[in-house]
């Protein structure tokens, strides 16, 4: 399977360190499946959550807000309390939004354009992987967060705009790990997961590249130190021994 070239340089050059084989090896078990599908679908609604909660914080006004909730809604009662299908799910990621920037916030719209943008997509790739789930039958259990977020967002500063920028930068560390891992586990799976995982690339890059233009443009001084701090961290997160193995979990103990 190929993807195009030069696609992943960026993402190799911002994570400070590449997945370990043994996680490979661990996630491309048979019987990880499982955990492997439910956790990223998983990560497909929270990355759409932390959008919307970020526009939502910064960035719109109450209707738009209202809307933005509804919007996620449905995705939500499957994952928590496994409420609709396949056929209730169907398109719902796909209705054009009358999003409105609140009066006097700044950067405002560019937040508005590349995160609603970015929920559409994390909603699709929600269903899609529902698809997959139904034609592999894998049935649907929740499944709870492991440490990496949680150790990534612990990091957030207090004060703005700093704290914004921290949760942006965050964002792009998460997209980048998520687009690494799937293009270096996509060639040890079966060809439908493969083909999926590699079409993911293209839209986890760009979401990435999206968070770290934001973070430049809200921060008011220079990021490369703070990006070299929190990819740091995430970098240990990755390396250090984890028992828990879920899609961004640490080195398999
Ligand atoms: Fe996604
Ligand atoms: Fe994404």
């Amino acid at each position: 399977m190929i993807y195009e070239q030069g696609l992943l340089e960026p993402i190799y050059a911002f994570l400070n360190c590449e997945t370990p084989e043994e996680w490979i090896e661990k996630a491309s078990r048979p019987e990880n499946l499982s955990i492997i599908l439910r956790d990223h679908m998983i990560c497909e609604l929270k990355a759409a959550q932390s959008a919307m909660f970020l526009i939502r914080k910064y960035a719109v006004d109450k209707p738009s807000a209202l809307q933005l909730s509804q919007w996620i809604k449905p995705y939500e009662e499957f994952a928590y309390k496994k409420m609709g299908d396949l056929n209730s799910l169907k398109g719902k990621s796909n209705v054009s939004k009358q999003i409105e920037v609140r009066a006097g916030s700044p950067y405002g719209q560019e937040l508005v354009d590349k995160m609603v943008l970015l929920i559409k997509e994390e909603l699709h790739h929600f269903y899609q992987v529902m698809e997959l789930m139904e034609k592999k039958q894998v049935e649907y259990e929740l499944i709870e967060a492991g440490r990496y977020a949680k150790g990534l967002l612990k990091h957030v500063t207090t004060f703005e705009p700093d704290a914004l920028v921290d949760k942006l930068i965050i964002g792009a560390l998460i997209e980048a790990r998520s687009c690494e891992r799937f293009a270096k586990l996509a060639p040890h799976l079966d060809e439908d997961l493969e083909k999926f995982y590699v079409s993911l690339l293209r839209s986890e890059a760009r979401h990435y590249q999206d968070y770290l233009t934001l973070a430049e443009l809200v921060s008011n001084k220079d990021i490369t130190e703070r990006v070299e701090f929190l990819a740091g961290v995430e970098a240990e997160l990755i390396m250090s021994p984890d028992e828990d193995f879920k899609f961004h979990s640490g080195m398999p103990s």
